[in-house]
């Protein structure tokens, strides 16, 4: 007999938390009388085109809250996610917030649960890129520092968190939560149209995407990626679904004009989760520097050029098809001239990339339940020194 039901909230807010939330919230919903499960919406993205269209088409259940933050600073949103997450928390009265990847919402919904003496469960933990220029760099080592279980998605995140002193009952590797998406919807996202309603054909394209702070709030960097486009859309078709930073920078830059008559290039509005997958699947190739497009298209075997110095997935590198070019413009052209020529790097079949996280994490909740909802003074530090008995 269970004596209570183990109250979870999760915190979610941008683009990326959508789909590593959708296959947790669909195991938990399996056992209403195991788990109450009560969902976040911090607001940190609002359009309709970052948001909505990902809650319907992953059936994720509607938020019970939302925040509304909006945008700001790096600063300002994770503030006043902070402020009004403390808020909703102290109604909810949860004994555990699950905050996933590393967006600003995963570092405030944190760092508020753990102020408030509630356990804190972060999920795609031990993630590094080693580049602390990087917004996320700092959300992903504040969050796991705060965080009481780390849901690990490989041996070296395990390896990170263990050489920064994370004790290792802590730590769950429990794999690649985001790709228990991808094989739950692939089926669905290959019937999708996009392909032949832009008048392309499949492996006949490069999937673009670009959003970094770092290659498109500088006006330099941003001119020599989008000289990089066009040379590669002579020899291959681009689509590119352009997120709203990058609309703004683009404009600011006067870049805009010169991408939108490339006959090569076709830019459009951010799309949905299926079609996304549907573009990537029946790439030619994919340049990006999204997070998740790493670790999707090599599961997909489809070469990746990631547009950036650094990565926190290294396995993609390793074991997929993914090759860092940076912003050098010479080097983006190579790359994706040889994945046209030669068909670049092949996937891998990497570990835990299995679609079956979901369901260990909850299997791991559910070991942890006494502990979860034992009170925030059982629950201090194993390592922390006590009182002598002997002396009270
Ligand atoms: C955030 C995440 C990043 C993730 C990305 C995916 C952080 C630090 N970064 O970056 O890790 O890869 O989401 O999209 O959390 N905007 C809109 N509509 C929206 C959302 C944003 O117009 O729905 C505009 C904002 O006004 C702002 C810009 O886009 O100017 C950036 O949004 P923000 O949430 O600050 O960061 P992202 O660059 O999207």
């Amino acid at each position: 007999m269970l004596s209570d039901k183990l109250k979870i909230v999760a915190v979610v807010g941008a683009r990326p938390n959508f789909m590593k939330i959708a296959p947790l919230a669909r195991e938990l919903a399996k056992y209403p009388e195991r788990f109450e499960f009560v969902l976040v919406h911090t607001g940190q993205h609002y359009d309709s085109l970052m948001n909505d269209v990902f809650f319907s088409e992953l059936g994720i259940p509607a938020p019970d809250i939302h925040l509304g933050v909006g945008s700001g600073s790096q600063t300002q949103q994770t503030a006043r996610i902070m402020l009004e997450f403390e808020k909703a928390l102290t109604e909810i009265t949860p004994h555990v917030v699950v905050v996933l990847g590393d967006v600003n919402s995963t570092i405030a919904a944190a760092l508020v649960a753990v102020k408030l003496g509630i356990a804190v469960a972060h999920v795609e933990a031990g993630l590094r890129s080693h580049d602390r220029r990087m917004p996320e760099e700092i959300n992903r080592i504040v969050t796991d520092a705060l965080s009481d279980i780390l849901y690990t998605p490989s041996r070296l995140a395990d390896s990170n968190l263990l050489s920064e002193g994370v004790p290792p009952r802590k730590i769950s590797l429990v794999g690649n939560i985001m790709i228990d998406s991808l094989i739950g919807f692939l089926e669905q996202a290959g019937k999708r149209k996009i392909v032949e309603q832009l008048g392309l054909t499949p492996r006949g394209y490069g999937l673009v995407t670009l959003h970094r702070p770092s290659n498109v709030d500088n006006r330099e960097v941003l001119a020599g990626i989008v000289e990089a486009l066009l040379e590669i859309s002579v020899q291959l078709p681009l689509v590119f679904p352009v997120h709203p930073r990058t609309v703004k920078m683009l404009s600011e830059f006067a870049l805009d004009t010169k991408l939108e008559q490339a006959g090569g290039i076709r830019m459009i509005e951010p799309v949905g989760y299926l079609d996304i997958l549907c573009l990537m699947k029946s790439a030619r190739l994919a340049i990006s520097d999204s997070g998740g497009i790493q670790e999707e298209t090599t599961y997909l075997g489809i070469p990746c050029i990631t547009l950036r110095q650094n990565t926190e997935r290294p396995e993609t590198i390793l074991e997929g098809t993914n090759t860092l070019a940076g912003h050098d413009r010479e080097l983006i052209v190579r790359l994706a001239r040889q994945a046209i020529d030669g068909g670049g790097k092949s996937g891998g079949n990497l570990e835990f990339w299995d679609g079956a996280v979901a369901a260990r994490i909850v299997e791991d909740l559910e070991k942890r339940r006494d502990w979860l909802i034992s009170s925030p003074d059982e629950r201090v530090d194993r390592a922390a020194i006590q009182v002598d008995p002997n002396l009270t």
